[in-house]
């Protein structure tokens, strides 16, 4: 049992969330160099443009050089078990993202140093707050010409939202970073550089504010802008309030360069004493405490399609929230009514698969899946099952009808279209009492429309046709007896079912959604389907 309640405690789960090219892969590899997962850097991300395979999953990725789907890392730290869900970072995928953070205790954010909060950090802001997990950020590229940091800080205050507390403040920056002050140390540590940019561990000298041969460490001229920033921001800045931080209004920031190294250490410290060992989650039995609950029980957050060419697979993401997972054991999957065998258990560690004989709350599992799961669905052993909260589905924002082109390959187009819908790529709409003859898709991204024409092509070898439609809103029906003929709308306003049979309409603008809601008045429209 002591053990039980060891292994829950220290394990931290978290994603990293940034705008493309702030530095979210290269952290991610520093984190894996300074938990001893790789020797060396370089390995998670290759010379140009080369990414290794834990993001090479799927051929659009690679021609499009964009990270499309999510990793799970792993690795041991300073005593901690650390998991690292990464996000994609494009922005057609945010629900995706979402999705993920579903599965992480907090978020770390990173930015550019030199261009602060960007149009994607806000985005994927948003999503995080919806979340309201603890959000940690990671002020990255100091090493090269960088914006003045009180101006970062007041930045993301002003456009995210959220207060700000600097753990650690830079020395300098661009050729002259030459250290960070540890606030609640009161010290700094000034880098040392050993001629090879980020392949080891940075190594720091630690020093005081007034110490003697500081001037000869960092500078005079940096030790005196040092020496008065401190003191602006001991006197100005908020305090530092840990139940702010665990209900992410106060985000903690940290500087660096997770290029040369600097900085990092002292921020995976930091970060992972300050973050939460795995939280609970409401289901319909209660709050599930991994503390308090022995009873193995896991939701889906992910699941990804063609992992691997070689074996045409299909793995469930599952995040466990209490108990202990054992490889080869019995659970009942609660949404689809059945026990299943967790035998073939899998976690992604870089470019390799390992197979997990045991895992615990807070962890990943990757469960081999023959179609049955859906995401937000429970697998659990307690006696009285139940279900974790759904993950709630964003309103697609764009629209296509879609058809087969060899009407002989109808079964596959069916299977394709079901398995990719299961997956939460894509949602799949038809006329009242209609099936799969023709079916509009609807998307949070337009890349995700080019996902599916490829993966139809390559994975189910089934072409389409596909004609956008000039929708941009979704709002499904809550009334149950509603008579789709007789409803008054605009005659650009499409009256559809999703699969589960609900009720909804498509619009083309604001004012359609005005006029429904005017000329139907007990008419009920929501932009969220309920499960
Ligand atoms: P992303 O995952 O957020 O998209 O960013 P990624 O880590 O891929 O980094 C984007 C670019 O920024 C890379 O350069 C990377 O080397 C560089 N970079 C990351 N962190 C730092 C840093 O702390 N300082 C500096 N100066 N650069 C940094 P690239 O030229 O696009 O790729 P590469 O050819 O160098 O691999």
């Amino acid at each position: 049992m002591k053990d039980f309640l060891q292994q829950i405690e220290k394990r931290r789960t978290f994603a990293i969330i940034s705008h493309p090219d702030a530095g979210k892969t290269t952290l991610t590899e520093k984190l894996l160099l300074y938990g001893g997962a790789i020797q060396q850097a370089g390995i998670v991300k290759g010379k140009k443009g080369a990414r290794a395979a834990t993001s090479d999953w799927m051929e659009i990725e690679k021609q499009r050089g964009i990270s499309v789907t999510s990793s799970v890392l792993q690795f041991n730290y300073d005593g901690y078990c650390v998991n690292i869900l990464d996000t994609p970072g494009h922005q057609d995928f945010s629900e995706d993202t979402y999705r993920t953070l579903m599965a992480a205790d907090s978020a770390v954010m990173v930015i550019d140093a030199a261009k602060g909060v960007e149009n994607q950090t806000k985005k994927l802001f948003k999503v995080c707050t919806m979340r309201g997990i603890p959000i940690f950020t990671f002020i990255n590229k100091m090493d090269r010409d960088s914006r003045d940091p009180f101006d970062l800080m007041e930045e993301i205050e002003n456009v995210l939202g959220i207060q700000t507390y600097p753990m650690n403040w830079p020395i300098g920056s661009g050729k002259d970073f030459k250290g960070v002050y540890d606030r609640q140390r009161r010290e700094i540590l000034a880098f040392k550089h050993d001629g090879k940019v980020g392949v080891n561990q940075a190594q720091s000298i630690s020093a005081k504010l007034g110490d003697a041969d500081l001037d000869e460490l960092i500078t005079a001229p940096l030790h005196e802008t040092l020496a008065a920033d401190i003191e602006l921001l001991d006197g100005a800045s908020y305090e530092f309030d840990r139940e702010m931080v665990n209900n992410g209004k106060l985000t903690p920031v940290f500087f660096g360069s997770a290029l040369t190294n600097f900085g990092v250490e002292p921020f995976i410290k930091e970060f992972l004493a300050l973050t939460t060992p795995p939280l609970p989650r409401h289901s319909s039995a209660g709050m599930i405490d991994p503390i308090e609950n022995d009873d193995f029980s896991a939701f889906v957050f992910k699941i990804q399609a063609n992992m691997n060419k070689a074996h045409r697979d299909r793995i469930a993401f599952m995040r466990i929230v209490s108990g202990r997972f054992e490889r080869g054991m019995d659970v009942f999957h609660v949404q689809g009514g059945k026990k299943v065998r967790l035998s073939q258990s899998t976690q992604l560690m870089a470019s390799e698969r390992e197979i997990v004989d045991e895992a615990f709350a807070g962890d990943i599992i990757g469960i081999f899946d023959p179609g049955i799961f859906s995401i937000g669905d429970t697998i659990t052993t307690a006696k009285t099952p139940f279900t974790f909260d759904s993950i709630p589905t964003f309103a697609p924002e764009h629209f296509a009808r879609i058809s087969q082109v060899d009407t002989m390959k109808r079964k596959q187009f069916v299977k394709g279209m079901e398995q990719i819908a299961q997956e939460g790529a894509i949602q799949i709409f038809k006329e009242p009492g209609g099936g799969f003859e023709e079916v509009i898709v609807g998307v949070v991204g337009v890349l995700q429309l080019e996902v599916l024409e490829h993966r139809l092509k390559t994975e189910y070898n089934v072409d389409i046709r596909m004609q956008t439609l000039p929708y941009q809103f979704i709002r499904w029906i809550e009334n149950e007896d509603v008579d789709l003929r007789k409803l008054n709308i605009t005659s650009d306003t499409k009256a559809l079912e999703d699969f589960r049979d609900r009720k909804l309409l498509l619009f083309t603008s604001q004012w359609n959604i005005n006029w429904a809601t005017e000329k139907n008045p007990d008419l009920k429209l929501v932009d969220v389907a309920q499960n």
